[in-house]
């Protein structure tokens, strides 16, 4: 992949604490533009809760085609009580989801690692988690976010229904699949495609098409099936027996925050959202933390900008082909936290913490260290 001396990219801090990890992850965007030697020209605008109150919608069209000329975004995060009895259509997290729709990025790559100093962090013992490395890849422009029918109607009876359809076929299926089955043959070479083909008929023909897809172009790579729920419990009892986990939206969903826990906090895990690649490079292409906008402790300047920050280093290696610096950042991070850097999340009962700003000067200064 060539690196091109420029790039457009569209910035989306959202709600929440999403503007407060933006700021510092934008520190580290400018450093690693510096160090690379390239320009970034970054836009940016309000989305979710933040774009319902200044355009009475969660985002606007014009937003939707910046993000689609834009070489990559970085999205913050949305959402939060205020806006939380808006009717469907006005909700913040639309934004996160028409985005990912419109963009068609149908993939959302979900890395569990454990970060050696943060072994202590996490609830789980030590031995279990020591060297965890894996991917989720979750489906993310089908299952039971986008299935129709559905709705909200009032029954003959006066009861009201909700109802939502779990759907996949096979094009949805294999295009997600592939992804996961390439990213393996990076790593491990290891597959485990997680669903409930035991209750349900989605499950079923996700299995089967996997299944069919593997045989044909990807024996080389180990296949296993699980159904969601072992996975959830497998997850747990021993996470290093995974390489890439393979599955649906609303699994993908549940079992990426429940993974993210293994590595001690919801604050460390960033995504990649992307659609297909153009050789070797995703564009466009979506770059967030995994973690939401945190209401309870949003404008208190304690949260964690590490996965917004990680979030950007996926972008430069994904989206820019800035391999360099992403892996600097990479780095940088993980000296931070080697050197005791904490912010709350991170923290022991009683210990001191770094604010979100701090946090940012840890890293930045570990950046610096290598120019
Ligand atoms: C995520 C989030 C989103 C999702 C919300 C904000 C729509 O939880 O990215 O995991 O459910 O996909
Ligand atoms: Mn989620």
């Amino acid at each position: 992949m060539n690196v091109r001396r420029s790039y457009q990219l569209l910035v989306l801090p959202g709600d929440g604490i999403g503007p407060e990890v933006m700021r510092e992850a934008l520190r580290v965007l400018q450093w690693a533009g510096k160090h690379a030697g390239v320009d970034f020209t970054i836009s940016q605008a309000l989305v979710g809760g933040a774009a319902v109150d200044a355009y009475g919608t969660p985002i606007q069209d014009e937003t939707v085609m910046q993000a689609q000329q834009a070489d990559a975004v970085l999205f913050g995060s949305v959402g939060g009580p205020r806006w939380e009895r808006l009717g469907f259509s006005l909700r913040p997290e639309i934004a996160i989801l028409r985005l990912r729709k419109e963009l068609g990025l149908f993939a959302n790559l979900r890395p569990v690692i454990l970060f050696d100093p943060l072994i202590e962090a996490s609830t789980i013992k030590p031995e279990i988690i020591r060297g965890l490395d894996l991917v989720i890849v979750r489906e993310c422009m089908g299952g039971l976010y986008f299935g129709e029918p559905r709705g909200i109607e009032t029954m003959a009876d006066g009861q009201r229904r909700g109802f939502n359809t779990e759907t996949y076929s096979t094009n949805e299926i294999e295009r997600v699949a592939r992804v996961a089955f390439d990213l393996a043959r990076r790593r491990q070479r290891r597959v485990c495609s997680v669903e409930k083909a035991n209750v349900t008929e989605s499950g079923l023909v996700w299995r089967e098409v996997i299944t069919a897809l593997h045989e044909r172009e990807f024996a080389d790579v180990e296949l296993r099936h699980m159904y969601a729920d072992n996975c959830a419990m497998q997850l747990v009892r021993n996470p290093k027996q995974f390489d890439v986990i393979v599955t649906g939206n609303i699994f993908g969903d549940i079992l990426s925050d429940l993974a993210s826990m293994l590595t001690g906090s919801l604050g460390m895990l960033p995504s990649a959202t992307i659609g297909v690649s153009r050789d070797g490079h995703f564009s466009p292409a979506l770059y967030e933390p995994i973690h939401g906008s945190a209401p309870d402790i949003a404008g208190k300047g304690i949260a964690n900008p590490m996965a917004q920050i990680l979030s950007v280093a996926m972008m430069l290696r994904l989206s820019l082909g800035l391999l360099v610096e992403a892996e600097i950042v990479e780095k940088a991070c993980v000296q931070a936290l080697s050197s005791g850097s904490r912010t709350a999340d991170l923290a022991a009962a009683g210990e001191e913490f770094l604010s979100t700003s701090e946090m940012g000067d840890a890293v930045l200064s570990e950046l610096e260290r290598t120019d």
